[in-house]
């Protein structure tokens, strides 16, 4: 170990496994974004909570940066450590640590995938609600570190929701246990909550106990062919007054024809500008309701062709058209947007950027998807052969700063779910006040005070 700080860490932790080869070095220092040249000054993957807490003291008394790490499957860089930091991967403390029937609760160490805890969940005949396409990779502690909503957000909302207590090292190496389990807790600031999206810029989560509900009665899964976003608006209307859905995520003709050449089936007939993937119960009086909110959608020119999945595999074909979207558009290293909005405010906000972006982007493939019914839009750029990976961003950004604009005039957000990380920090004052950016810095400052946590991401 030719580096001094690193042979201090390995002479104080002789267990600790920690790696600096450049292959480990590439693989852990880089997320899902594919930005940035990974140069971390080495990983670090502790197997038990007093590891953590000497690390975090270690890179206290040496200045080094720490990067927390789970799936790295994030779409912002909150994971990327491209300046000597150290990577302290959770990946190894990944079990589950104690279930509470009366409670409901399941206590689980942060590596965990999200994967993982559904089986878990499952096992215990229990469900744990949260989930997205990314759920065999990300892990837990991530899902916090962001806040992650995904494709049932509709249903059950996001994390923060199903998070019952922390164990989180903070910035000193001291451990902190938030909330404990409790229901009803009113005894002054919930930090609970204020970790939870905090991007690991405040502590190390290295321990969740979450909630856990009853699973779904048996449902179903439609797909639907619109003609047009306005329509999109109207079916949403109509579906979530007379159904009770679970889902419902929408996807364009550009997302489908990447989707369909990566491997997916074909499931309606025909060229549609829009397509809903929708979820619902389906008990007999739901389906009655279906058929006939169809029907209506069908009369009133709102929709145009649809499907209803008669067996478990068609339901997971038709998830796959909206599941399978990322996957097919990472060849193509898109640029990502993952904008939000009250429902209310999504009429007017898209009549006024679909005209934006259509001016803005006329030579790029853009490709629009995601949780309309959250609000949630994911509008994907993708860079065409010949256009340099520098050019492409430079101009990615110049539109994103004009979407930021719109988004602040209609009262939205620049990050519905993936977080600000370093993708989106120079867009954060179009979502957040100087005033609550100021707040914001004193927080980090009291939990981190040396600055050594994930530093760079969220703010500066
Ligand atoms: C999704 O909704 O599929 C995820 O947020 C991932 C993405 O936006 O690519
Ligand atoms: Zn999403």
């Amino acid at each position: 170990m030719t580096d001094a700080r690193l042979a201090d860490l390995a002479d104080r932790l002789p267990h600790l496994r920690l790696l600096t080869e450049p292959a480990d070095l590439e693989h852990y220092g880089r997320d899902w974004t594919r930005r940035w040249t990974p140069k971390p000054l080495a990983v670090a993957l502790p197997g038990e909570i007093a590891e953590v807490q000497a690390i975090v003291r270690w890179a206290n008394e040496h200045g080094v940066a720490v990067v927390p790490s789970g799936g790295r499957t994030g779409l912002s860089g909150g994971a990327v450590a491209a300046n000597g930091e150290l990577v302290l991967s959770l990946e190894r403390m990944n079990r589950v640590l104690d279930f509470d029937a009366v409670d409901r609760t399941l206590t689980v160490q942060s590596g965990m995938t999200l994967h993982a805890v559904h089986e878990a969940a499952k096992e215990r005949g229990l469900i744990y609600p949260v989930d997205f396409a990314a759920r065999g990779s990300c892990s837990i502690g991530g899902n916090i570190a962001t806040n992650a909503g995904g494709i049932r957000v509709i249903r059950y909302g996001n994390t923060r929701e199903w998070i019952a207590g922390l164990t989180v090292v903070a910035g000193n190496g001291e451990l902190l246990q938030l909330n404990r389990g409790l229901i009803k807790n009113s005894s002054g600031y919930d930090l609970r909550h204020l970790m939870i999206g905090s991007e690991g810029t405040l502590g190390i989560v290295v321990e969740a106990t979450l909630r856990l509900t009853d699973p779904p009665p048996p449902s179903q899964v439609m797909l639907l062919a619109l003609p047009s976003m306005d329509a999109l608006m109207e079916v949403f209307a109509l579906f979530r007054a007379r159904l009770p859905l679970q889902a419902f995520e929408f996807l364009t003709d550009v997302a489908l024809k990447h989707v369909l050449a990566h491997g997916a089936q074909r499931a309606i007939d025909g060229d549609h500008p829009y397509y809903v993937v929708t979820e619902f119960d389906a008990d007999e009086a739901a389906q009655d309701a279906a058929f006939a909110a169809f029907e209506h959608g069908m009369e009133q020119g709102w929709i145009s062709d649809g499907v209803i999945a008669q067996s478990e595999a068609q339901a997971a074909a038709l998830w796959r058209l909206r599941e399978g979207i990322t996957e097919s558009l990472a060849p193509h290293r898109p640029y990502k947007n993952d904008i939000s909005l009250r429902i209310s405010a999504l009429p007017a906000f898209l009549h006024e950027i679909q005209t934006l972006l259509g001016d803005a982007y006329p030579h790029f493939d853009v490709v629009w998807f995601g949780h309309i019914g959250d609000g949630n839009l994911h509008i994907n750029v993708l860079r065409p052969a010949d256009v340099s990976d520098a050019d492409f961003i430079a101009q990615c950004e110049h539109v994103t700063k004009l979407l930021a604009e719109t988004l602040q005039r209609h009262g939205g957000s620049i990050s519905a779910e993936h977080g600000i990380g370093l993708v989106k920090r120079a867009y954060l004052g179009s979502t957040r006040s100087a005033g609550e950016i100021a707040l914001m810095r004193g927080v980090r400052q009291v939990f981190d005070p040396k600055g050594l946590l994930n530093p760079g991401k969220l703010f500066d």
